[in-house]
């Protein structure tokens, strides 16, 4: 099945990246916010990114100007009527994804693949809000979408064989690196890395060690390219947080569970990069 025309609802941290990654892969695309101002925002935010790669000799004008042709942002989510793939990067609740699929199932063509884009939820649950929830799968990308390569396609117990293939081929023409797996808790990076990341910050105290000596140790003895610390707050607090939650609830470990230093941090709005002031001062 040939993907030609892509929707991407919600055009926040992630939804802009994706409907950037899908435009400059050749797919006209169709972005859906909730207002005219979002819509615009993301717009800018878009060609502010084309605009820098033009800058740096990443992309020619042409391509820059193809780009950008390719996208139509709306309110109205009808306008999605004709899109063989939608993604979905509205916030992180269940009840708001589910309506929007079962609004999408209404909308859009009966063989349209409809893709979640949600790192903690049940595709499961979010499928099961629709009559074809053979079409519906997880396409997990990871922040920034721009820049980072990894998509998790992930399959429910229902999911076509036919969809996951499809998404999978989109995600390698879009330049992407995918790879496939079930929907269970935190799929694979974030079930690996967010116990993994409570674990640094639990022995900040445990080993009282600073932030600096953390993030020193292991990139210089483990080869991690950026210390657990700053990715952190790169990720921002209160996301990874949340994260911890989720994976908590769903799986019991203690290990998942926030360590308290972060929910100081959250309880202080020391958000991380985002807030200027996380682990270090930005
Ligand atoms: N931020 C990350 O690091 C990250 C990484 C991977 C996956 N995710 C997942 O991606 C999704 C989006 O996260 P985000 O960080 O981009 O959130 P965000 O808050 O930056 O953006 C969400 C956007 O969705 C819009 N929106 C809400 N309801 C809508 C609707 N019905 N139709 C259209 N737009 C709607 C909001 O106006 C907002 O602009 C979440 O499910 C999140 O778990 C986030």
């Amino acid at each position: 099945m040939e993907i030609h025309r892509v929707g991407v609802v919600g055009l926040g941290t992630m939804g802009a990246g994706i409907a950037q990654v899908s435009v400059q892969s050749g797919h006209e695309t169709v972005g859906r916010e909730i207002s005219d101002e979002l819509n615009d925002r993301a717009h800018s935010t878009i060609d502010r990114y084309l605009t820098r790669a033009v800058e740096k000799g990443r992309m020619t004008q042409a391509d820059k100007d193809a780009s950008i042709g390719r996208l139509t942002l709306t309110t109205s989510l009808e306008e999605l009527a004709d899109c063989g793939l939608v993604i979905e990067a509205i916030v992180e609740e269940l009840e708001p994804k589910r309506e929007l699929f079962a609004e999408l199932e209404r909308i859009c063509p009966p063989d349209a693949i409809l893709a979640t884009n949600t790192s903690a939820l049940s595709v499961s649950k979010i499928a099961e809000a629709t009559k074809r929830p053979e079409r519906v799968i997880g396409m997990h990308f990871f922040n920034p979408a721009l820049v980072l390569p990894l998509v998790e396609i992930v399959r429910t117990e229902k999911s076509s064989d036919e969809a996951l293939d499809a998404a999978y081929a989109w995600a390698e023409r879009a330049g992407k690196k995918p790879v496939r797996c079930n929907d269970t808790p935190g799929f694979i990076v974030n079930r690996i890395l967010i116990p993994l990341l409570n674990d640094c910050v639990r022995v900040l105290d445990e080993a009282g060690v600073s932030p600096e000596d953390l993030d020193k140790a292991m990139t210089n003895g483990a080869g991690w390219p950026m210390g657990p610390c700053a990715l952190v707050d790169l990720v921002g607090i209160d996301i990874h947080v949340h994260a911890s939650e989720a994976l908590h609830q769903a799986l019991g470990e203690d290990r998942m569970a926030p360590p308290k230093r972060l929910l100081d941090m959250q309880h202080e709005g020391k958000l991380g990069r985002k807030t200027g002031e996380g682990f270090f001062t930005y």
